[in-house]
This record gives C-alpha cells, structure tokens and sequence, in this order.
C-alpha cells in the first residue's frame, strides 16, 4: 500500500492549481443518466472516487470517451469528458458497487425519473457517520414513488410511469437528497418545490448542468427551489466548479507552515466563511486576477472557534484541516462538529504528532502547541488523512501518511502539488 513520506518544516511558496470538485464533478455525472443524448463535463478532476462512479454509471450503460486537449496538458490532471446514456441496461444499483462510494446511491433520482423504476443497494455504514438515506426516500415517495426496501436493496417505482411534482419540505439539510430530487423533479410531471433545500455552490453547479440540458429550474442556491418539470432533457456542456474544499485546504496549509502561494482557478465566493476564519487566525488573503493568494508571515497563528454547519457556514470536509492548523495555534479553539457524528478520528492521529486536543461531545478542545514532531500516523477517511498531511509539513522532522487511498479519493496530485511550492513530500509505493 502506498504512503507518504513528508520532512516537515519548509515554508510554502509558488502556486498551486486547484482542480474542478469532486463533489460536484459526481453528481453533474450521475445526471448522464437523465437524458438519452450526450452530458459533456469540462474540468472533472482525476480522482479515484470518479473512476470508480465511472465504472458504475457503465454497469448502467453509460459510455464515456476522454476528449479534448488535456487541460494541464500532462496525465492525470483534470480532464473533459462525455457520457452518453443512449440505452440504460440495467436500473439495479449492485450492493458491490454502491457500498464502495455512497453518492453512487444517487442514481436513483435520475434512473426512477427516466425508467420508472430503479433497485439501488442501501450504501451502508461509514466511517464518518450513520449517513441514513431517509430523506432520499420520504423525498422520492412525496413525487410520487412506491418504495420498498427489501434485503439490503431500495426498489422505487413510478405510478403511472412518471414522477408527480409536489411540495417536500427537508426536515434536516441534506445535499445527497437535494441532488436526487433536483434530478428525479426534472422529469416529473408538473411543478416541485422543494424546501430547506441545500444550498451548497456543488448544487448551484448541477441547476446549471440541469438547466443547460432544459430543465426548468430557479432558486438553487437559496432555501427554496423551483423545478418545473419536462417531458425529456436533452445534452449539453458543462464545467466543474473549482474545488472549494481543495482550496481551503491549502490555503490551511500555507496558513499553518506560513509563505506565500496563490491558488489559481480558486473562487473566493465558494468559501467565503473558511476565509474569513483563517484570515482571522492570522494569515493574509486576498483575491488576485488568477485567484487567492495566501500568505502568514513571522505572526504566530491565533485560536479561533469554529463550528460546521451547512453552507453558506463554515463546511464539515474543511473540519478536520482546521484542526490541523489549530494544533500549532497560541492557545485554545473549540471546534465542534455538527453534520456527522463521528468525524473525528483524525485527532488520535494529530495527538500522535505531539497535538492536546481533548474531546467533549460533539467539540474538541484544541490547546496549541508551540511545535509538532513527525510521526507515523495513519489516515481514516479522505479528509482526516489530509489533515495529517498538513500538520505534517508543519511538524519537525519525518511523518509517515499510511493509506493513501483515502487521499486519492479526493485530491488530484496532492504531492506534487505540494512539492511545486517546496514541502518536502513523496509517495512511496508498495
Ligand atoms: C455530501 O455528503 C458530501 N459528499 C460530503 O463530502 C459532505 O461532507 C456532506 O455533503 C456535507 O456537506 C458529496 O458531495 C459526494 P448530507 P452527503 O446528505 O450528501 C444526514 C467528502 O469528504 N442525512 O448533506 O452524503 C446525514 O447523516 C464527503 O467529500 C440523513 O439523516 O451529506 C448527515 O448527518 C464526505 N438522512 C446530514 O444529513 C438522509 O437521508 C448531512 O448529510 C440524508 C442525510
């Protein structure tokens, strides 16, 4: 199994691209399935998490060919590439395929909209949480579905061979179920409105994909969103946003070795509260025609609360990074989580660099320490393995990331990335 190897303790300096996200990237994939002509995506980063969804969506029927001049120019960075759903194959989801990525679950938005009928496998347990699909299925029953759950498996049907719009009011924010419905909605039968809706950038991304195909749809973006549903959607081009979680990322990571990098291609509007958290913390930033330039000079780094919630607040897949920083801040930070109930294994790992943190519920206690030492630790889910990372270069001495696979999940290129801007970082194989 790969690992990676970082001597700790250079500052950052240069620019690093930041890649199309992943998390909009997967669902403005899974809308393929909504139309019968071609859905071409622009900036898909090349991560582990869309070729494992591609391999899915093909159990499907989906075709898809990489076009175009590669963007960087170089193997493995964000490519452009077209799916076509001509002829759906298949509308079960095999629990072999689903249990390996949960937002594989979301096919079945667009395979009941458009086949009438789909048997997905529950996704199962995670690491970061229960992560029930509840609301999925009230959501779905509320436009019209019979659904049965029968050994493991979700088997939804259309009446009359066409979902019905309706009003469906989230009782909790869920960004998985506001995808689904957006889609499923779509192709229903008169008007949807859904309420206390996400309003994550990621589903701004997909209204627009939606729309470009010839969805009817306003609002995404606010609480309350509008589909007006049509007979048939057809194809079109879209592209990515730029990775937001990506971006406060490094900018974590410059804020906590200190330097002075730009992100380029990153949008300010995508994280505008995580900005502003590490600005307080110390670190300068600021909006360049390229995108955010970051920089933390001599200043020690100040505590600062944070708690998660759904945007526009301060996101939960940036928690864990923040902790990181926090490790070395001059003084005590309260972090508390409050999307998953379990995301918080990264701070027996960070306590192994040398971190205080201490645990009470839902919040850690972070008590900075004026240095990290490297050690060996081991990564628990995509964005507590990063976190690692991070404190990794800002630790004296060698740490050791073991299970790198979580991190190839979401971060295209991330040593060399890194590496660019002068962290002593490697991958080793086997
Ligand atoms: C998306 O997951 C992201 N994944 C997650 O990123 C992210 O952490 C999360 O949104 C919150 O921002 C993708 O976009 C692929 P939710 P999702 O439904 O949609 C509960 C990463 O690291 N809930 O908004 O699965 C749920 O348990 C990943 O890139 C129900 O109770 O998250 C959670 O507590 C990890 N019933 C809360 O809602 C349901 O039916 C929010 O989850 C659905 C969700």
């Amino acid at each position: 199994m790969d690992r990676i190897r970082i001597v700790g303790g250079n500052k950052l300096a240069g620019s690093i691209p930041i890649s199309g996200a992943k998390n909009a990237a997967l669902p403005l994939m899974i809308a393929s399935l909504l139309t019968d002509d071609t859905l071409t995506l622009e900036n898909v980063p090349h991560l582990a998490d869309v070729e494992q969804l591609i391999r899915i969506l093909g159990n499907h029927g989906v075709d898809y060919s990489v076009n175009g001049r590669r963007e960087k120019q170089q193997e493995g960075y964000s490519r452009t590439i077209t799916f076509s759903a001509r002829n759906i194959v298949d509308t079960t989801a095999p629990y072999e395929l689903v249990s390996k990525m949960r937002a594989s679950f979301w096919v079945i938005g667009p395979l009941l909209a458009r086949m009438g009928e789909a048997k997905v496998s529950l996704p199962g347990g995670c690491a970061i949480g229960t992560r029930p699909v509840d609301l999925f299925l009230e959501g779905l029953q509320a436009l019209g579905a019979d659904i049965d759950v029968d050994t493991g498996y979700v088997i939804a049907k259309t009446r009359n061979g066409r979902l019905v719009g309706n009003r469906y009011v989230f009782p909790k924010v869920s960004v998985g179920a506001t995808h689904v419905l957006m889609m499923a909605a779509s192709l229903a039968k008169g008007e949807t409105v859904l309420e206390n809706a996400a309003r994550e950038p990621e589903i701004v991304n997909l209204a627009e994909c939606l729309n470009a195909m010839g969805a009817k749809i306003s609002g995404a973006g606010t609480a309350t969103i509008t589909i007006d549903g049509v007979e048939a959607l057809s194809g079109a081009r879209v592209r990515v946003i730029p990775d937001r979680i990506e971006t406060g990322t490094y900018a974590m990571a410059v804020a906590m070795t200190g330097g002075d990098v730009v992100l380029e291609g990153a949008r300010p509007d995508l994280l505008q509260t995580a900005l502003d958290i590490i600005s307080q913390t110390g670190a300068e930033i600021t909006q360049t025609n390229s995108g955010i330039r970051v920089r933390r000079n001599g200043a020690g780094i100040s505590p600062v609360d944070v708690t998660t919630a759904p945007f526009p607040a301060f996101p939960t897949d940036l928690q864990a990074q923040f902790m990181g920083l926090m490790t070395m801040a001059k003084g005590k930070s309260r972090i508390t989580e409050t999307i998953f109930e379990n995301r918080f294994m990264h701070v027996q790992e960070l306590a192994r660099l040398g971190a205080h943190i201490t645990l009470s519920g839902q919040t850690a206690i972070v008590d900075g320490v004026a240095k990290l030492k490297g050690a060996p630790v081991m990564a628990t889910d995509l964005r507590a393995s990063v976190s690692l990372v991070i404190a990794g270069l800002a630790a004296e001495g060698e740490t050791t990331v073991n299970r790198v696979y979580h991190l190839d999940r979401g971060f295209e290129r991330l040593e060399e990335k890194l590496s660019g801007c002068g962290a002593e970082i490697e991958r080793i194989s086997g």
